[in-house]
């Protein structure tokens, strides 16, 4: 009996797991196409659905792009498709991925994408989307910033197919290049159609 109702719990607990799509962004904070992107489609959405880990999607940004890291003398060195303030932005965006709850982190990366001076603006962003910058600062200006962008490093060049584009969409970590271009023009039509009809939004029916 116990057996039976532990199988049961077990199977609900999988049916759960599997309605909910998990959709991850790999970008760069200075790419023009990722910024449409995270400003046009993801935030959006996502606040159309209730959040950044809603009762249809979670969503996982993965700020590093097209970079390349190096470890030199004890330190790791990175180099951007955009340049320095690209990783100085990369590095922020993945300090407040690790030091904010998730909707802040959200609102944080969307704000610095909608800026023209990132890294500039990090603690104007923080201040206009209302969370505390002390603890993104702390993490951008010593080591643990710098190790948490080489790990996001790690995680980017570690997928198959290997990444050429951003923003690379990938839906429970699968990619499939329809799902990237039709995220790009209408996310939420490509997120509609990857969820069962009985588990979808009443915003899919609009
Ligand atoms: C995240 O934001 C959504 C609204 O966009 C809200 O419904 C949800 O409760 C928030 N989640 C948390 C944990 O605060
Ligand atoms: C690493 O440090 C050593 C000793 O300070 C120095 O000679 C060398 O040029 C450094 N290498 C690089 C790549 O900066
Ligand atoms: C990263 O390294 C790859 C392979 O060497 C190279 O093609 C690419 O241009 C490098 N990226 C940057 C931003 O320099
Ligand atoms: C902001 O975070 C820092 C570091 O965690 C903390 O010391 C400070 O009290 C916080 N400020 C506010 C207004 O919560
Ligand atoms: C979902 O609903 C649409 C129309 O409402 C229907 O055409 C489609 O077959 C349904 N898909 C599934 C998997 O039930």
């Amino acid at each position: 009996m116990k057996v039976v109702l532990g199988l049961l719990i077990l199977g609900l607990v999988g049916v759960s797991f599997q309605a909910q799509l998990r959709l991850t962004v790999y970008y760069e904070s200075l790419c023009p196409d990722s910024r449409r992107f995270i400003i046009n489609q993801l935030y959006p959405t996502l606040n159309l659905l209730g959040g950044v880990n809603n009762e249809f999607l979670e969503a996982e940004f993965v700020p590093y792009g097209k970079a390349n890291t190096t470890f030199v003398n004890g330190t790791y060195e990175f180099v951007c498709q955009h340049g320095r303030n690209e990783c100085l932005g990369n590095i922020i965006h993945n300090c407040a991925l690790a030091k904010l709850h998730k909707n802040e982190s959200a609102a944080y990366i969307n704000c610095m994408m909608d800026s023209f001076n990132a890294p500039i603006d990090a603690e104007a962003c923080a201040i206009s989307v209302g969370v505390n910058y002390t603890r993104i600062g702390e993490c951008y200006n010593n080591w643990e910033g710098p190790t948490i962008l080489a790990s996001a490093g790690i995680r980017t060049h570690d997928l198959d197919p290997t990444l050429y584009y951003v923003p690379w969409i990938v839906y429970n970590d699968v990619w499939r290049v329809e799902d990237m271009i039709g995220s790009e023009q209408n996310l939420l039509n490509v997120i509609c159609q990857k969820l069962d009809n009985s588990t979808r939004p009443t915003q899919c029916d609009q």
